[in-house]
């Protein structure tokens, strides 16, 4: 993509389309009156922010968090990029999420399941605790210590919270594996992670079928992963798989003669809680590190400030512990606040595109924060479906991963919110932890299709090529974040200089990069325009191109792929590859068999998500002279659009009908 004209057209565009949507939505009455941050106590955090930055945030951090030893420094800004916060403190994160709701809510429901085939399952703060403490008893009984890496590779259901917390709890590190993930990916991110344990199950419920995690472990491990040591199997489909004896252990033998009591590791502020492999636009995939203290803050202050969450709240993030969504607004945000959240196993259309509206029902879910892809997709199957349940429990809904059209914005407001209930469309990322860029719907009118204002704490602002911050409203430019935050990414595990040149390298070490193009409107609303970057936005999931490309090269047949990303109604962007092949180029382009192939084979090396929708086959790839892909012109022609780039440069001229399918 070029500078010059990077912004320019996508600008004109959203002008265009915010000229048709100036609607703006005041909170309800109601809603505002009741709200835990009403409009006057917004200007207040804003100001305090402003005013003494890292006051308000050590006060919050104090006043939130549960401290072993307190911090009695807030930032260290000495080995920037490299920030630490309330870095002499100690303290544990499950800790915080369990043990200091004992005594005013142990018998709370902390965790409502319900699995694909209708199961459920209910655990107050007491019972969960137990469950973690044993289950850390349980990982301590194999060897496993404070800083060691575990991955978990374990469906939606109870048991990956408890993994989690049960890490957290003896400070080791743990790496969530999205179960879609093939044994290639968990392969790659054990390896990179240098683990020492694998905890997954025989299988997970997932769209009418058993998803093989066991097989997949055992693939994954079959040429490679020298570091693990143990595998721990959860039994939740109960069909047979392999055991070795030697290496795996069933969680309920781990857990038999674990005692209920555990005792934290206090560890330091800035120890790593966990990481989090994600795509970055070249290379593998990156492993996110989070630190313990900074990270759980955010997660806790925007459970309260943006999901204005309350004592008798249901609360239901629809997303999988697999994603960073999962981390901070399925495990980590809600328990730590001692609110009572709702986790779903299965596929929102099983067995109709009812489900998510029926469970919102039977459980009386109060809040509920989902995927624009989801909306989508659910909005194309009906009305008819939202209408046969009763969803008066809901008073806020929510938004994350990709920017939500005005269209699906309306129906979700509409139909499933009764036009009585806010909606917080949240900006964030996996390197952020926490959402930055969100409505506080108390305080705020929202408008379709922006994430409104900054947090808070939070200095977000736009900057041109040159890092000057662009103040005229309606221009695009780089999103950046100014200051560091608490719940910032620390670093890429395994390669520092990544984390430096990422995020930093752009605008020499003064903003954090966050990879979006964005704009603010006349009223100072962000408006997030897409990535800058070579990165894919597959229903709300990251990938980055060469992932995909590097996955298509590694099969037999194929030269050369290049892949960009197609503009989708459900899906938000659909991946659409060009290849060339090592033989003859099929007879117009289309060989159906071999795609479907090529289909199955990144599946396999990826996942599900990664699967090309279309694939053209082309003699070459096209290319200016000095080498480089030209993907514009490739999205170009991925979205079937007239071309009106300058072509000089193309070495191979004539390559173009091909790629346009038309020889
Ligand atoms: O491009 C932005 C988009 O998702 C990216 C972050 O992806 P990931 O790390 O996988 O985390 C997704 C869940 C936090 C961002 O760089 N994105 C996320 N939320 C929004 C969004 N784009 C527009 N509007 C949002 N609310």
């Amino acid at each position: 993509m070029s500078s010059d004209n990077m912004f320019g057209n996508n600008v004109t565009k959203n002008i265009e389309s915010t000229l048709q949507e100036d609607r703006l939505f005041p909170p309800p009455d109601g809603f505002a009156a009741a709200a835990n941050i009403k409009k006057t106590t917004l200007a207040e955090l804003q100001q305090q922010a402003k005013q003494d930055y890292e006051g308000f945030w050590a006060n919050l951090a104090h006043q939130e968090l549960n401290w072993q030893h307190a911090f009695s420094a807030t930032l260290d800004s000495s080995n920037a990029p490299h920030f630490r916060w309330f870095y002499d403190g100690q303290l544990n994160a499950s800790y915080n999420c369990l043990d200091r709701h004992l005594a005013s809510r142990g018998d709370k429901t902390a965790i409502i399941f319900e699995g694909e085939k209708g199961d459920t399952q209910q655990l107050s703060y007491r019972q969960l605790h137990t469950k973690v403490c044993q289950f850390a008893n349980g990982l301590k009984s194999i060897g496993i210590k404070k800083g060691d890496r575990v991955v978990i590779y374990l469906p939606m259901v109870p048991e990956a919270a408890i993994a989690m917390l049960a890490c957290a709890r003896i400070g080791a590190i743990h790496s969530v594996v999205f179960g879609g993930f093939s044994a290639e990916s968990l392969k790659d991110r054990i390896e990179d992670a240098g683990a020492v344990c694998v905890i997954t199950a025989d299988g997970g419920h997932r769209g009418g079928k058993i998803i093989e995690l066991k097989a997949a472990t055992d693939k994954a491990l079959a040429n490679g992963c020298q570091t693990i040591n143990h595998v721990i199997v959860l039994q939740r489909s109960h069909h047979d798989v392999a055991i070795d004896t030697q290496r795996d252990i069933w969680w309920h033998t781990l857990v038999e003669n674990q005692t209920e009591h555990c005792e934290p590791e206090w560890v330091n502020s800035e120890h790593p809680l966990f990481l989090l492999y994600t795509s970055g636009s070249t290379g593998k995939p990156k492993g996110i590190q989070h630190s313990t203290a900074g990270y759980l803050l955010n997660a806790i202050v925007t459970m309260k400030w943006v999901f204005d969450i309350k004592d008798d709240d249901i609360y239901w993030c629809t997303a999988d512990v697999g994603w960073v969504t999962g981390h901070t607004y399925v495990t980590y945000g809600p328990l730590a606040v001692g609110s009572t959240l709702l986790m779903y196993e299965g596929a929102p259309i099983i067995p109709d595109a009812g489900r998510f509206w029926k469970i919102c029902q039977d459980h009386k879910v109060s809040i509920f924060y989902t995927a624009p892809t989801a909306i989508r997709a659910l909005m194309k199957q009906g009305d008819q479906h939202p209408n046969r349940y009763d969803l008066s429990s809901i008073r806020l809904l929510g938004t994350v991963g990709e920017p939500i059209n005005p269209e699906a914005w309306m129906w979700y407001h509409t139909v499933i919110g009764k036009k009585h209930c806010p909606i917080v469309d949240t900006w964030w990322q996996t390197e952020t932890g926490a959402n930055m860029i969100a409505p506080v719907p108390g305080a705020m009118a929202t408008k379709p299709g922006s994430c409104t204002l900054a947090l808070p704490g939070i200095d977000a602002d736009i900057v041109d090529e040159a890092g000057n911050l662009i103040t005229a409203p309606n221009q695009g430019g780089y999103l950046v974040i100014k200051k560091p935050w608490p719940s910032m990414l620390r670093t890429i595990w395994n390669d520092d200089q990544r984390y430096i040149d990422t995020y930093w390298g752009k605008f020499e070490g003064k903003y954090y990069l966050a990879g979006d193009s964005a704009r603010r409107d006349d009223q100072g609303y962000f408006w997030i325009m897409g990535r800058i970057d070579d990165v894919l936005n597959v229903s709300g999931h990251r990938l980055g191109t060469m992932e995909v490309e590097s996955a298509l090269v590694a099969h037999p047949d194929v030269a050369e792929a290049a892949v960009v990303g197609k503009p989708d109604d459900i899906k938000g962007e659909g991946i659409f590859a060009f290849v060339v092949l090592k033989g003859q180029r099929p007879e117009n382009g289309i060989d159906d068999m071999l795609t479907q192939e090529l289909r199955t084979w990144v599946g396999e090396q990826i996942g599900a998500i990664a699967k090309p929708d279309a694939i053209r086959y082309a003699d070459n790839l096209p290319k200016t002279r000095s080498g480089k892909i030209m993907r514009r012109l490739l999205r170009t022609i991925a979205k079937g659009e007239k071309i009106t780039q300058d072509t000089s440069t193309l070495e191979n001229e004539a390559i173009l009908e091909q790629l346009q399918g038309k020889s």
